[in-house]
């Protein structure tokens, strides 16, 4: 390697270096997601840049594109200059089953900071929401409990992503007065393929989605 190869290396990592600490990147990346819902939020340590307008870049692309040695990937823009913490990604139509690469960086003045990155994979990380509608009907001693999907961001159903969707019941009697009764019941199986299930004598019911979630239903 020659010597003035490496001086300018050397510079070159320090202006890099320099900038960076001028202005920090975001950090605390994080994707709230509900479903097909994605919206990825940061911090970001106003420091001395106090009294400046700062505004988020934030660009998503699929991670094996990351791969190619050849050409540099194309980044997608999420959210252009915006000045919230926040960027909703929801209707960038991710790939269920794939995986991306988040980055979003700060830009104060015209001077821009590093890129803070995350990976993200609906799949495995996004969280199942509750069923989209619960509709209950006493039926002479029984009770028609029917059951709708959770449904995504475009209202089709979540079974399109999880084939093995199934949902959860427990029930509770509840007493003369009022009070539950502390054991809650599990009907015959607890596994529906289907919608339409059929309980005894109950009083309260309380549905349980993925482990997540639950809606408590009073009647
Ligand atoms: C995603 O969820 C957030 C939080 O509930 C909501 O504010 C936003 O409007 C949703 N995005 C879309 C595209 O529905
Ligand atoms: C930065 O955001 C502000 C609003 O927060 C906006 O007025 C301004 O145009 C943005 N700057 C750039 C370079 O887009
Ligand atoms: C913004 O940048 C310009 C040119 O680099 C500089 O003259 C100006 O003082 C800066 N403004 C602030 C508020 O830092
Ligand atoms: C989904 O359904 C709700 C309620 O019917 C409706 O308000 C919303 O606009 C629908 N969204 C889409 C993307 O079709
Ligand atoms: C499950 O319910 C759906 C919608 O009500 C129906 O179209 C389908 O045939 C049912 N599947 C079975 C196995 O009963």
């Amino acid at each position: 390697m020659s010597a003035a190869f490496y001086v300018c290396f050397l510079l070159w990592c320090f202006q890099i270096n320099a900038a960076g600490a001028q202005l920090p990147p975001p950090h605390n990346l994080n994707v709230i997601s509900m479903n097909t819902n994605y919206t990825l939020i940061w911090d970001w340590d106003q420091g001395s840049a106090e009294s400046c307008a700062v505004n988020f870049t934030t660009h998503y692309v699929a991670k094996f594109m990351l791969r190619s040695k050849k050409k540099s990937p194309n980044w997608n823009t999420g959210c252009e200059t915006t000045s919230h913490r926040s960027c909703d990604l929801t209707n960038k139509n991710l790939f269920y089953l794939g995986i991306y690469v988040f980055r979003v960086r700060a830009s104060v003045n015209g001077t821009d900071s590093d890129w803070a990155t995350m990976d993200f994979c609906p799949d495995e990380e996004a969280a199942l929401g509750p069923p989209s509608k619960v509709a209950l009907s006493p039926e002479g001693r029984n009770l028609d409990i029917v059951i709708s999907d959770p449904l995504s961001s475009t209202n089709r159903s979540m079974r399109e992503h999880h084939e093995d969707l199934y949902f959860h019941i427990r029930y509770w009697e509840r007493s003369a007065d009022g009070q539950v009764r502390s054991s809650p019941h599990t009907p015959p199986t607890n596994s529906w393929p289907n919608q339409t299930i059929f309980i005894c004598n109950t009083k309260i019911i309380r549905i349980q989605k993925s482990s997540n979630f639950n809606l408590l239903l009073l009647m």
